[in-house]
C-alpha cells in the first residue's frame, strides 16, 4: 500500500475534501489520509509516499519532519528545501532574467537592526542609502512590502518619499522590498498544480475578502489570458512548486507577476467558491495519486542549482510599470 498523507493547519474544508477525493479514486494500492506524527527518528522513512504539505512554513516541527521524510523517499508538495530557501525577491529577479513581466523591485536593508545584532554588523551597509536613485528606479506610486511572508501583512502603498519613510519605520527587523505599483484593473490569481495545469482565477483584491475570487468576470482577451497561463506555468516550472498561486495585476495589456510565492495557497471552500474549490481539489488529488504511482526519487529530484542558470531571454525589467512615474518626479 502506498500512502498519501496531509499536513496542515488551521484551515478546515480542502485537506477532508482531497483524503476524500484521493480514496474516491479508488487508484490500486493507493490510500490518502491525514499524517499523524509524534517524536520524530532521524532519518526513519515516513511510511508516506507522498505528503502534501499546507502549513510547515508556520510550524518549524513539521518543516524538519518533511525533510526527513524526504531521506525516506517521500515525495513532498512542496519542496521543503526549496520553498524554506526562496523569497520573494528573488523571485522576482529570476522572473526578470525569464522575461516574464515584474514591476521593477529592490530590497531593503531591516529597518531595524535584526536580534542579537549591533551596528558593528552592519559596516558591509552603505549609509545613508542613496535614496534618489532607489526612486528613480522604481517611482511612485510604488508597494513596501516583505520580501517573505503573506496575508497582506505590512504592505503598505505608498505616494512619496515621506509616506515611504513613515512605511519604512513601522517595519521593524523585517525584510523589506519595494516594488513599482501597477495601475490595474484587471487582476488574476492562477493556481498551478504539477508545474503544469493553470486555472486563471479572476480576483479583485479592493473588494471585501469574501468576494474578492470575481464570480462572473467580464470577457476577458485571449491573448492575455494565454500569456497569463504560459507565464504562471515558466514561473513555476523555474521555481520547481508542484502547488502554487501566481498573481498577475495587468496594466496596458501586460501582466505583470507581482506575487508568486504561495507554496499552500488559499484552497478554502468558502473563500475561492465551490467551482474554483472543486477544480484544485481534483488537481491536486490527481497530482498526488501520479507521484504516489511514480518512480520519482526525491532526493535525486530536490536540486535547486539549476534555478540560477536561467536563461535570459528578455530584460523584463526595463517593462516595469513605475519607469515614466519616476521619470516624471525625479525630473529624470
Ligand atoms: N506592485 C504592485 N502593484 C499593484 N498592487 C500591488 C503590488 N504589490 C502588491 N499589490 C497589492 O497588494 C496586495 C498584496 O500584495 P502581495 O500579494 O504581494 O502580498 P501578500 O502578503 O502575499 O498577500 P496575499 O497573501 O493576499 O497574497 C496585492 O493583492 C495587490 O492588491
Ligand atoms: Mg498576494
Amino acid at each position: 500500500m502506498k500512502k498519501i498523507g496531509i499536513v496542515f493547519g488551521m484551515e478546515n474544508t480542502f485537506p477532508g475534501a482531497l483524503v476524500e477525493r484521493i480514496n474516491q479514486m479508488q487508484a490500486p494500492g493507493i490510500a490518502a489520509e491525514f499524517v499523524h506524527i509524534g517524536g520524530i527518528k532521524m532519518a526513519e522513512p515516513s511510511g508516506y509516499r507522498v505528503i502534501i504539505d499546507r502549513i510547515s512554513h508556520d510550524i518549524p516541527f513539521y518543516r524538519a519532519f518533511l525533510k526527513n521524510a524526504v531521506l525516506g523517499g517521500t515525495i513532498v508538495i512542496n519542496n521543503p528545501f526549496w520553498w524554506g530557501a526562496d523569497d520573494k525577491f528573488f523571485n522576482y529577479a529570476l522572473a526578470s532574467k525569464l522575461g516574464v513581466a515584474v514591476p521593477r523591485t529592490v530590497v531593503l536593508p531591516h529597518k531595524k537592526h535584526p536580534p542579537d545584532t549591533t551596528e558593528r554588523s552592519m559596516r558591509n551597509l552603505m549609509y545613508p542609502l542613496n535614496w534618489d536613485e532607489v526612486f528613480a528606479y522604481i517611482g511612485f506610486p510604488a508597494f513596501l512590502k516583505p520580501f517573505s511572508g503573506g496575508g497582506w501583512k505590512h504592505v503598505y502603498k505608498v505616494d512619496s518619499p515621506e509616506e515611504l519613510f513613515r512605511a519604512y519605520d513601522q517595519t521593524g527587523d523585517l525584510c523589506m522590498t519595494l516594488q513599482s505599483a501597477v495601475e490595474f484593473k484587471e487582476y488574476f490569481r492562477c493556481y498551478v498544480v504539477g508545474q503544469e495545469k493553470v486555472h486563471i482565477m479572476h480576483y479583485d483584491p479592493k473588494a471585501p475578502h469574501h468576494e474578492r475570487y470575481v464570480k462572473n468576470p467580464p470577457a476577458t482577451d485571449a491573448r492575455l489570458l494565454q500569456r497569463v497561463n504560459d507565464d504562471a506555468r515558466t514561473l513555476c516550472r523555474a521555481l520547481g512548486y508542484d502547488l502554487n498561486t501566481v498573481e498577475f495585476a495587468v496594466q496596458d495589456g501586460i501582466p505583470y507577476a507581482i506575487d508568486f510565492l504561495n507554496p499552500a495557497p488559499d484552497a478554502d471552500y468558502y473563500s475561492v467558491g465551490p467551482a474554483n474549490f472543486e477544480w484544485i481539489v481534483n488537481a491536486v488529488a490527481e497530482l498526488a495519486v501520479q507521484k504516489a504511482l511514480s518512480e520519482e526519487q526525491p532526493t535525486r529530484e530536490y536540486r535547486w542549482s539549476e534555478f540560477l542558470n536561467a536563461s535570459t531571454p528578455a530584460p523584463a525589467a526595463t517593462r516595469s510599470p513605475g519607469r515614466r512615474a519616476a521619470a516624471k518626479r525625479t525630473g529624470g
